[in-house]
């Protein structure tokens, strides 16, 4: 149980080395374009949020209220157990808990189920254990790339309890941006140039602002699936 979250503890600590550049704040001006009705997506350029579009995808309203209740009965007392980190200065989460698992109650099975089956190719091997992580009102993730030792071309997350703002950077041209807003009980999907040529990153509730206005970001626990490098 242990060995993924220290595999992926690795990845953050080594992505947050490399990705020293930091995006510069030149996001003024025209490139605020909608992706689909929802604009849930925006960026640097229209031709950006065209071109990796399909690579980074939000579904709202993926779970229902109850199976987000679901969720958080079945995860609640396993991570009241722990407390939240905060003052690990080169670890790319700040203001966190986390565990994983492997094996769901029916409710949450059959959510699990659907998740994998929406964002993941038909027979890609899977990390089995999911990745559960809870973000304090105070929390937030730097930017990184996942480990491409441990993890495959693809990341699919549900939000729980907020609503919060990920952020895409391209690694080697930082002007390169997108940004996703992922409401409460949505998916994200990531997937190949977003997955590897673009760090990921949730805003602090400082920072929270999407499209000029305001997205209130408070704890928000995330479902993590990931499946296995090919
Ligand atoms: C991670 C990560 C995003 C999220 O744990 O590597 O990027 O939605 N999490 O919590
Ligand atoms: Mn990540």
């Amino acid at each position: 149980m242990k060995l993924l979250l220290a595999a992926l503890r690795q990845t953050h600590k080594a992505a947050v080395h490399t990705g020293q550049r930091r995006r510069r704040s030149s996001r003024g001006g025209g490139g605020l374009v909608a992706l689909r009705e929802e604009a849930l997506v925006v960026g640097s350029s229209q031709e950006l949020v065209r071109r990796l579009g399909s690579q980074a995808e939000v579904r709202t309203g993926f779970i229902t209220e109850e199976e987000e209740d679901a969720l958080l009965r079945e995860l609640e007392p396993g991570l009241k157990k722990k407390r939240y980190e905060f003052d690990h200065w080169d670890d790319a989460i700040h203001g966190y808990r986390e565990t994983e698992r492997a094996r769901w109650g029916s409710a949450c099975e059959e959510v699990i189920r659907r998740v994998r089956s929406t964002a993941f190719p038909e027979g890609s091997p899977l990390l089995g254990p999911v990745h559960v992580l809870d973000l304090d009102k105070t929390g937030y993730i730097k930017p990184h790339i996942d480990s491409v030792k441990f993890c495959g071309s693809t990341i699919a997350g549900l939000s729980l309890l907020s609503d919060s703002i990920m952020r895409l950077v391209k690694e080697d041209s930082t002007d390169e941006w997108m940004d996703l807003l992922l409401p409460r009980r949505s998916l994200y999907i990531l997937r190949d140039q977003a997955r590897y040529n673009f760090t990921h990153q949730i805003l602090k509730d400082e920072e929270s602002v999407f499209k000029g206005r305001k997205v209130p970001r408070l704890r928000r626990i995330s479902v993590i699936c990931r499946n296995l490098p090919g």
